[in-house]
């Protein structure tokens, strides 16, 4: 497949820390069928950042602050509703050490969890996936997942075989590099920890012709703007929080988020995930009757969209392998963008 090749020539490319010419021009031409939504770009990008100098997490860089999060002006402490702790945004963001509002909603966390390895520079898992693992739609939703999917991911992230389609994004090289250099023990630890914690949802989909006007950071978040305005929902989803302060200034783990979904779409999903409608399989057969998982495929039911659509785009690319990602291809392959935006809306609208 075409587009295939071309990922894996963009992946070599990137991971050689050079970007070629004709890999670049190839970027471009990639972008028609590529689900700029799942990939947190409103317009697309003008051409392969060099990532090189963003952040990959195995050489010193400034990379402590995640990109896009507020910075910290006053030094207050600030509050939240149901949480008898403070901190200022210098500690919610921390890199080692990041704000756990609710330490009662999830088991004590290992310290790779928690704090990650300031000596090198390996920023704590929560800062991503948060305490709690609910993740955000640009990184990814680790609570509940089986401990041995977990740490083939990881085994996979470090060698190679999966990568995202995007070679901009940031945030999976320095997974991958983290991924890299854990040692087995930090490995089996936050793969206990996070499977531990069921998966709750924080997702409320709703169906819409607009949405209110957003921006998109450059940490590939979704934020409404300020005001009344809407604009055209057009053929994506729109994932944002349901109250922009609460999540991008607090990271408040309980305050959710809303994801607008073209009219149809739920309906049109339910059909391909329970029949798969001529173009794939049905997803009950390997993920479970309600998409709950399996001990052959991990829980998909009620997870963030942008991440699910991303996946399914990164396996029929091919750019996410590895030794199970095989059974995933005939599922993905004949997917269009609007197959991928009913798909993850109706599975994002599930209960885990
Ligand atoms: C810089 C942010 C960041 C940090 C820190 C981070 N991750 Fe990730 N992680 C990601 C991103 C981004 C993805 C999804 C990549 C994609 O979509 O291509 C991911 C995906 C994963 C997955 C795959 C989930 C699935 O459903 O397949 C696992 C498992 C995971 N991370 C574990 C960890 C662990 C354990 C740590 C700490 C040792 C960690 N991550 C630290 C960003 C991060
Ligand atoms: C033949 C079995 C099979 C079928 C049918 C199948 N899947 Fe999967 N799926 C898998 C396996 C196995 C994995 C894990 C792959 C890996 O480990 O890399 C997976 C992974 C995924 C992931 C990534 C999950 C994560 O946490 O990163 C998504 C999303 C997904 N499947 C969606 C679907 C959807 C939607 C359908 C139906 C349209 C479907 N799958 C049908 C076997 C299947």
């Amino acid at each position: 497949m075409k587009r295939g090749i071309l990922a894996a020539v963009l992946a070599a490319c990137a991971a050689a820390g050079t970007i070629h010419p004709a890999a670049q021009a190839g970027f471009l031409a990639l972008m028609p069928g590529f689900p700029l939504w799942a990939y947190g770009y409103k317009t697309p990008p003008a051409a392969p950042e060099d990532w090189s100098g963003r952040c990959p997490g195995e050489t010193p860089r400034d990379c402590d602050r995640p990109g896009g999060m507020p910075a910290d002006t006053t030094g207050t402490k600030l509050s939240l509703a149901g949480s008898d702790r403070t901190f200022t945004v210098a500690e919610i963001t921390s890199p080692y050490n990041p704000a756990d509002w609710f330490p009662g909603d999830h088991p004590p966390m290992p310290d790779i969890v928690g704090r990650g390895k300031a000596a090198t520079r390996f920023r704590a898992c929560a800062i991503c996936h948060y305490p709690t693992g609910s993740g955000l739609m640009q990184n990814a939703p680790v609570a509940g997942l089986p401990v041995d999917y977990f740490l083939r991911q990881l085994a996979e992230f470090a060698n190679g075989k999966r990568k995202s389609a995007d070679i901009n994004k940031a945030n999976a090289w320095e997974m991958a590099a983290m991924a890299r250099n854990l040692t087995p023990d930090e490995a089996r630890q936050a793969a206990a920890y996070y499977s531990s914690i069921p998966f709750r949802q924080w997702n409320r989909v709703v169906e819409s012709e607009t949405v209110p006007a957003f921006t998109a950071t450059i940490n590939n978040l979704f934020l409404k703007a300020e005001g009344d305005e809407t604009e055209p929902l057009g053929r994506r989803l729109v994932e944002m929080p349901e109250d922009t302060y609460q999540s991008n200034m607090l990271r408040n783990p309980r305050s959710g988020m809303v994801v607008y979904a073209p009219v149809g779409s739920l309906k049109a999903g339910e059909a391909l995930v329970k029949t798969g409608a001529g173009k794939t399989q049905a997803c009950g057969v390997c993920h479970g009757p309600d998409l709950r998982g399996t001990a052959l495929a991990p829980p998909i039911a009620g997870r963030q969209p942008g991440y699910l659509a991303r996946q399914m785009y990164d396996f029929q690319t091919g750019s996410r392998g590895g030794d199970m990602a095989s059974l995933m291809k005939p599922a993905a392959e004949k997917l269009t963008g609007d197959d991928l935006i009913a798909i993850a809306a109706y599975v994002a609208s599930l209960q885990p």
